[in-house]
């Protein structure tokens, strides 16, 4: 089913203590102040999931999730994070694929398939995140590359599997650069998203699949690109970690 999502990417950002003033602000404020049947998703780095999990027990309106996993289940793979070991801590959500990630780790297509598949395998909701650089959108080819990330890295999996893919298109040159996409390029980009999912498994399929916008997103623009009729949700960066901004963009999504 179709739902609405805000997912809060804290990447590297937070000591412990941080953290955890930071979740708790966040269930006190969406407990008092969310009333809609948004979800919201807290992706803190590893280290933090087990001690911020407590802070989410009982509140099926904030899940957890992570910012990334291996592709193997176990191994000699020194100072990576494997699915099963997410799912034994009890998180429900992982981000894969990231700009920062295919930038910085040199994350690839084929590479992240094999993380989709580990990550369904132990019933974790994927995050897929796609976009398109700066140059590729003036050079204008920003449609076919970013159909082809989905077709390499997801049009492998079965109907029933894609039904559990969460995709959030993230236009590069509008992550953390307060470029935001407007929301007439942000529906461009969903609208062909769906499209394309529609052309591979089919119109019912495409239109119960979530398309979160991420890049920029913020108390003051959230509601503008959330009334796109293709944009579910939002996955939110550096506004996710204040309380109070967070929890605005949250609502404007309710
Ligand atoms: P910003 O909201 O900081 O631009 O980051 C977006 C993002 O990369 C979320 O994954």
């Amino acid at each position: 089913m179709r739902r609405k999502i805000v997912a809060g990417n804290w990447k590297m950002n937070k000591t412990l203590d941080e953290a955890v003033a930071l979740v708790s602000e966040v269930v006190n404020m969406v407990k008092d102040e969310v009333t809609g049947d948004v979800q919201v998703v807290l992706c803190p780095p590893f280290v933090y999931l087990t001690t911020i999990r407590q802070y989410l027990q009982g509140q099926s309106r904030v899940a957890l999730g992570a910012q990334n996993c291996h592709e193997k289940a176990s191994g000699a793979y020194t100072g990576d994070i494997a699915a099963p070991m997410l799912q034994s801590i009890g998180v429900q959500y992982v981000i894969l694929g990231h700009s920062e990630r295919r930038q910085y780790a040199g994350e690839t297509n084929a590479q992240l398939a094999e993380k989709v598949n580990i990550a369904l395998a132990h019933g974790l909701t994927p995050i897929f995140c796609c976009g398109e650089s700066l140059e590729q959108r003036q050079a204008e080819i920003h449609f076919d590359f970013v159909r082809t990330q989905l077709t390499e890295s997801l049009f492998h999996l079965s109907p029933e599997q894609f039904a559990d893919i969460v995709i959030a298109y993230e236009p590069i040159w509008a992550i953390g650069t307060g470029l935001t996409a407007s929301s007439e390029q942000a529906q461009e980009m969903h609208a062909l998203l769906r499209e394309h999912i529609a052309g591979k498994y089919g119109a019912e399929v495409a239109d119960n699949t979530s398309l979160l916008y991420g890049g920029s997103a913020n108390e003051k623009n959230a509601a503008e690109l959330f009334a796109c009729p293709d944009v579910d949700g939002g996955l939110i960066g550096g506004a996710s970690l204040k309380s109070r901004e967070f929890t605005n963009v949250v609502k404007a999504r309710q």
